[in-house]
């Protein structure tokens, strides 16, 4: 494995499609071990774009623009850190030697869509999942609870992330509802959802799992696992490690390795897991860094984006818990594009406590623009400190 000379013959060059928070601390992790990163968002001034070497500014689901744009900046890997992308013409340019899709390109078309990634866990490799079907029209939705799905049960659109166009329904009198937020909330592919019965679960969580490269094969190393909170179908809170018993522990570990050995390629992934006593329930992954992983950048000697960046170019990786460490939500609580931050020296004045603010251009009421990190004797000691951190933060808008 080598690495060349940014900004030379013999760069290094990656192509990250996503720019936002997750992806600005790929490029930082990518940058230090001498990688050369372009940041590609459908917006100006994304977070990522602001630390690249080189950004632009593209409709990622526009195969054709995508291609022209690889074609010149020739990345020898392309990081999709977004689901809405034109994953046809990424599967192609592979295809065509042009350059490597992270983890490849058959992962992030099954798992950008939640029926291809459902099926494949539920069906083809046999996993606990809640019950589940999937709906075109709102008649065969009410068909699919009525017929053994019931109440309550989550409504999602197959196309969507952080919650968006995703209803808890619990009764017969919400699910017109719940139809119509999905079909205009939902991207790309509208007018088609799944249905999920519930899982009455004791606690969520992330196990990051990682495909990395050790002497010549690919190894798959677990992170200590995340809790977490959710408001809505989006991250509020996340804490490692998450204490789980034995049982509990070495399930969700052969789920995840399961669903990543199937998946296959190199990177770090987040698979999220429900879990009651001994029983664990998959829920779906992500083949990329994972929003509640932030959490690790105060947890863990390497954070989860410098292992992805460290498995993508094929090195090896080192999963180890340093402290038990806790991450909490900034929202920007107000819509503006010229936000300003108080407290924050306040917040730092919070034991074991540090920050990270997005830079986003525009804040909405709930857009996550930054999270408190901290550390802490235990997990409760850490999430007070997160909490308290964070809440000082007072986004105002001028
Ligand atoms: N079948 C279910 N049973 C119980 N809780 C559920 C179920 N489906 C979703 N939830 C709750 O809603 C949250 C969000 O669901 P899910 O992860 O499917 O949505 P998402 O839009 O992909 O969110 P994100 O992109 O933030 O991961 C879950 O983490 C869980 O708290
Ligand atoms: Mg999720």
């Amino acid at each position: 494995m080598k690495i060349g000379t940014p900004l030379s013959p013999s760069a290094t060059r990656v192509m990250l499609l996503g720019s936002g928070e997750l992806g600005k601390e790929v490029i930082i992790a990518l940058q230090r071990l001498g990688v050369e990163v372009i940041a590609v968002d459908r917006y100006d001034h994304a977070p990522g774009q602001q630390v690249a070497h080189r950004s632009y500014t593209v409709n990622m689901t526009d195969g054709a623009a995508l291609r022209a744009l690889i074609e010149q900046e020739k990345p020898q890997l392309i990081v999709p850190e977004i689901e809405a992308i034109a994953i046809g013409a990424l599967a192609e340019i592979e295809a065509d030697g042009l350059s490597r899709v992270i983890p490849n390109p058959r992962a992030v078309q099954l798992t950008m869509n939640r029926e291809g990634i459902r099926r494949l866990a539920g069906e083809t490799l046999k996993l606990p999942t809640s019950p589940y079907a999937f709906a075109s029209s709102l008649e065969e939705m009410q068909a699919a609870i009525d017929s053994g799905i019931g109440y309550p049960c989550f409504i999602k659109p197959v196309m969507s992330s952080s919650g968006k166009g995703q209803s808890r329904v619990t009764a017969p009198d919400q699910v017109a509802a719940a139809w119509e937020y999905a079909a205009t909330a939902g991207r790309v592919d509208q007018g088609r959802v799944i249905v999920e019965g519930q899982i009455d679960f004791d606690y969520e969580i992330t196990l990051l799992t990682v495909r990395a490269m050790r002497n010549g094969a690919v190894e798959t190393s677990f992170c200590e696992p995340i809790g977490h909170v959710q408001v809505k179908g989006d991250y509020v809170e996340s804490w490692q490690p998450q204490a789980m018993r034995p049982k509990a522990l070495s399930r969700a570990r052969e789920i995840a390795k399961a669903v990543t050995d199937n998946l296959g390629g190199l990177g770090l992934f987040g698979v999220e897991l429900f879990v009651k006593g001994d029983d664990v329930w998959f829920s779906e992954v992500s083949p990329r860094p994972h929003d509640t992983g932030m959490v690790t950048m105060a947890s863990q000697r390497f954070s989860e984006f410098e292992l992805h960046a460290r498995a993508i170019l094929g090195l090896p990786v080192d999963v180890t818990l340093q402290a038990p460490g806790a991450s909490a939500v900034i929202y920007g609580g107000v819509d503006s594009t010229n936000l300003v931050f108080e407290g924050v020296d306040e917040a730092l004045t919070v034991p074991s406590s540090d920050l990270r603010l997005f830079g986003k251009p525009e804040s909405f009421e709930r857009r996550r623009m930054g999270v408190a990190l901290s550390t802490g004797k235990d997990v409760d000691e850490a999430r007070s400190r997160a909490k308290l951190a964070a809440g000082k933060v007072r986004p105002v808008a001028v």
